[in-house]
């Protein structure tokens, strides 16, 4: 079942156009997480959802009924903001009651509630205590918890998570993901977070400058980018890119010059048109290089190694190959490196990405 539709949804502040044409479904249950650069306007976007924001132009569907011009309080939809926004001076218990207190529950309902809650999301320690007694990672529990005593058809969550360190961070995402699947409901989370949105989503939309890049399943997103910008802004450490030539076309397969790597006959299957003497991007994830010992002559290439990540489980190469930016490689087998040694390697055809002078991706 549809919960939420998005019909060619613009945001325009006075004359600056910030959502260009939005078209999303959403299905019911679904966790879908916005992703994009700082200012790419995933905020502006939640808050049309909720209600806080008027729409410029555009539909917004709920469960199939026009919601556009409706308030907030109609729409059944509940908000957790980064900053907790909790009343400083009322209790845990009295932030939990307060919306249905608003709306007029009875106070035996009301006490049921708050009961339930704290106890899914272990606060009934802290219900007597006020929110600056409490830790950030508490606090955001309380905001979620105030969210969820509503019953809303949809949670938005806007950076949840973004004040707290790092563990606790991940401790909530389990949580969040936990509550997900209990409660079942509609959920729309925004984060820059490309890790988060990975973890948590059941589909992940990326965002740039108020358009849609790429709407899929975070494995979709990562495996089969449709263009340069998903390609490098999914996946961590992030995707090299290489500049390329087009030296021949034929049969299905193109024959690339890579100037940066040495290379001369890199040769992909790619059906999309293209012609001898294109300018492309060649894309290359961290992780899918490979030993000499398994690659041809013709694919393999050198750099010299000026940084070494060791982390424990894996490990980051940071190959300078004469240009500006470094070639990022991981190397799960921890060996001896020394920096400034030659660090000899293969490229795999198979995990090569292509892209256009547009940026677009080439199949
Ligand atoms: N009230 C406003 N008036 C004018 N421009 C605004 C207003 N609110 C937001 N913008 C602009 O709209 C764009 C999108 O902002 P938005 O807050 O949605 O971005 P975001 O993706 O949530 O970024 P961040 O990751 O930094 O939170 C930005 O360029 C911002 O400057
Ligand atoms: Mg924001």
């Amino acid at each position: 079942m549809t919960s939420l539709r998005l019909q060619n949804v613009k945001k325009s502040y006075a004359h600056v156009n910030v959502i260009h044409g939005i078209d999303l479904t959403i299905n019911s249950g679904e966790f879908v997480v916005f992703v994009g650069p700082s200012g790419c306007g995933k905020s502006t976007l939640l808050r049309m959802i909720a209600g806080l924001e008027e729409i410029s132009s555009g539909k917004l569907l709920i469960e199939d009924q026009d919601m556009t011009q409706q308030p907030a309080t109609e729409r059944g939809i509940a908000m957790v903001f980064q900053s907790y926004a909790l009343y400083p001076n009322m209790t845990v218990r009295g932030n939990l009651a307060y919306p249905l207190e608003v709306a007029k529950k009875p106070k035996a309902d009301i006490a049921k509630a708050i009961e339930e809650t704290a106890a899914r999301l272990h606060l009934t320690e802290l219900l007597d205590r006020l929110p600056r007694a409490l830790s950030g990672g508490q606090r955001q529990r309380v905001a979620i918890g105030r969210a969820i005593i509503r019953h809303p058809r949809i949670f938005l969550f806007d950076e949840p998570l973004s004040n707290l360190d790092a563990e606790l961070r991940l401790q909530m995402r389990i949580e969040i993901a936990r509550l997900h699947a209990s409660l079942g409901n509609t959920m729309i989370y925004v984060t820059h977070d490309q890790l988060e949105a990975m973890t948590l989503a059941d589909r992940i939309v990326v965002l740039r400058q108020g358009i849609i890049e790429q709407v899929g399943a975070p494995l979709t997103l990562y495996q089969d980018p449709d263009n340069l910008f998903v390609a490098g802004f999914i996946g961590s450490p992030k995707m090299n890119f290489l500049s390329a030539e087009i030296s021949a076309v034929g049969n299905g397969e193109v024959q690339l010059r890579v100037p940066d790597l040495g290379l001369s006959a890199l040769i992909l299957k790619i059906a999309a048109p293209c012609h001898e003497g294109q300018h492309v991007q060649l894309g290359i994830r961290p992780e899918h290089f490979q030993p000499v010992e398994s690659s041809p002559a013709a694919l393999q290439f050198q750099g010299e190694l000026s940084f070494c990540e060791r982390l424990g489980h894996t490990n980051y190469l940071y190959l300078d190959i004469g240009r500006e930016n470094m070639l990022v490689v991981e190397a799960r087998e921890a060996r001896e490196t020394t920096l400034g040694e030659q660090v000899r390697l293969g490229i795999s055809p198979a995990h090569c990405f292509l892209f256009d002078e547009h940026g677009a991706r080439m199949r």
